[in-house]
């Protein structure tokens, strides 16, 4: 696991930018995994302003997204990767995937969601954000190392910090549809970005506390290509 500690939100996206425009250069990305949350913004806004049409020829596939919402709610994942990822990449939409969190059957549609990553050659980069309790994508605390794609029951206090989405936090839908800790795993390469000092006491879990499931962001340490990109206060309890 490769830690790099940089000043500021703006900093952490030009690093992230950096690294996704060296590998399309190299030929070495053709899929992206992209995440939603405020963290990674500063890299899609980064892209934006940096884009090259070989950046506008990428697949992307999303993490996860909340069960129940109604088509076009704006704060659906497929929504908010609408707005922060295919408009400013300029992405076909044909070629950005969101698990579906409206399916009549949410476990076929999960299985068709890993055979699309499996069709598509797999991920070559994830882009991950962190919760405060650790978790990744939605994978909460007590999910298995070894999960794939599935529906997952969101905990109070990710409801709660997610509320600020919503009118309030009765909004928050209690379900959501996650790729699992083993779908992340398989990504080529991890890059997970956090700032502020809410996230230090999940980073210093994630990179010093045991690989344990109570803290999801921990099997990154398993990973033979993670770097975590976080900024001075995500840091000061490493
Ligand atoms: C949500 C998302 C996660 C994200 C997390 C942190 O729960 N499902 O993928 O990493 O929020 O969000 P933020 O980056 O806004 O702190």
């Amino acid at each position: 696991m490769r830690i790099v500690i940089l000043e500021n939100a703006a900093d952490l996206g030009g690093y992230a930018s950096d690294r996704i425009l060296k590998r399309l250069a190299a030929g070495t990305l053709r899929t992206l995994g992209v995440a939603t949350g405020s963290s990674p913004l500063s890299l899609y806004k980064e892209l934006e302003r940096r884009w090259t049409p070989a950046l506008g020829a990428l697949n992307a596939f999303a993490l996860d997204e909340y069960v129940g919402l109604p088509p076009g709610h704006p704060e659906s994942y497929a929504s908010v990767i609408r707005r922060e990822v295919t408009d400013r990449l300029r992405l076909d939409p044909a070629k950005v995937h969101v698990p579906q969190g409206n399916a009549p059957d949410l476990a076929a549609a999960c299985a068709e969601f890993e055979a699309a990553i499996a069709a598509a050659g797999g991920i070559d980069l994830q882009i991950l954000g962190i919760g405060r309790n650790g978790h990744i994508g939605f994978n909460e605390p007590t999910s298995s190392l070894a999960s794939r794609t599935r529906v997952k029951t969101l905990m109070s206090a990710t409801r709660v910090d997610n509320s600020r989405f919503f009118t309030d936090e009765h909004q928050v839908p209690r379900h959501c549809v996650t790729q699992g800790l083993g779908t992340i795993l398989e990504a080529r390469e991890v890059l997970l970005m956090a700032q502020g000092a809410a996230k230090a006491e999940a980073i210093a879990r994630a990179v010093e506390g045991p690989v344990s499931s109570m803290c999801p962001a921990s099997v990154l340490q398993l990973h033979p290509r993670a770097t975590l990109v976080i900024d001075e206060e995500a840091a000061q309890q490493l």
